[in-house]
């Protein structure tokens, strides 16, 4: 299994405007490899403007957000590539497309590195925040899953997020619970 990082991918369409998408980066030695789904705009950014920001966040509302028709997080000129950053990114990486492995369903756009910066420090793990991303996965996949399977998981990820979240976390659980509606209890 390769290591997949959980990040903000940040795109551009081809007139400029910005993208923010959480993202699965799969690790490919030095590389990254961004595999978004058919249909997507983050996919159709890819072909138009063959760069990706991956957003280094400690911040769930922003995983949360994107899902849940919050995007306005304020973003700032990265160095080399045209996509900007997120002005919360604790890091960030510039990736330019080297090659794609076409597929119909999920396409993967292999990248390397351009400049990598750190913005502010990383202050440890924080269960609820882990907790926040598992449930954001399932909301992108609700289409998928069967009902009762989400209720399960919504029910089992509440332990940890009622243990150990901050407002911020509390904050992003809430907008996730509020798009499951009836689907998490
Ligand atoms: C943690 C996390 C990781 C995700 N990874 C991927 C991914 O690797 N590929 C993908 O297509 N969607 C992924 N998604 C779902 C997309 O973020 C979501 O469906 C998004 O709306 C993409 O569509 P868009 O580019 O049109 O916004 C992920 C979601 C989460 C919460």
């Amino acid at each position: 299994m390769p290591l997949i990082r959980e990040i903000i991918a940040t795109t551009i369409g081809a007139d400029g405007t910005p993208h923010l998408a959480p993202l699965g980066l799969i690790a490919e030695g030095e590389g990254w490899i961004a595999a978004p789904f058919h249909p997507s705009t983050t996919l159709a950014n890819l072909r138009a403007v063959p760069e990706l920001v991956a957003n280094y966040v400690d911040d769930v509302r922003i995983f949360a957000g994107c899902l849940t028709g919050r995007r306005d997080f304020p973003l700032l000129a990265a160095v080399h590539l045209r996509p900007p950053r997120l002005a919360a990114a604790l890091a960030h990486a510039e990736l330019r497309v080297v090659a794609i492995e076409e597929d119909e369903n999920r396409p993967r756009f292999h990248c390397e590195t351009v400049f990598e910066a750190s913005h502010a420090p990383f202050r440890g793990f924080n269960r609820a925040q882990a907790a926040v991303i598992e449930a954001a996965i399932l909301l992108s996949r609700r289409h998928l899953l069967p009902p009762e399977t989400i209720a399960d998981e919504m029910r089992r990820l509440a332990i940890p997020v009622a243990k150990t979240a901050g407002p911020a976390e509390a904050a992003a659980w809430e907008w996730l619970v509020a798009a499951f509606g009836a689907e998490c209890t």
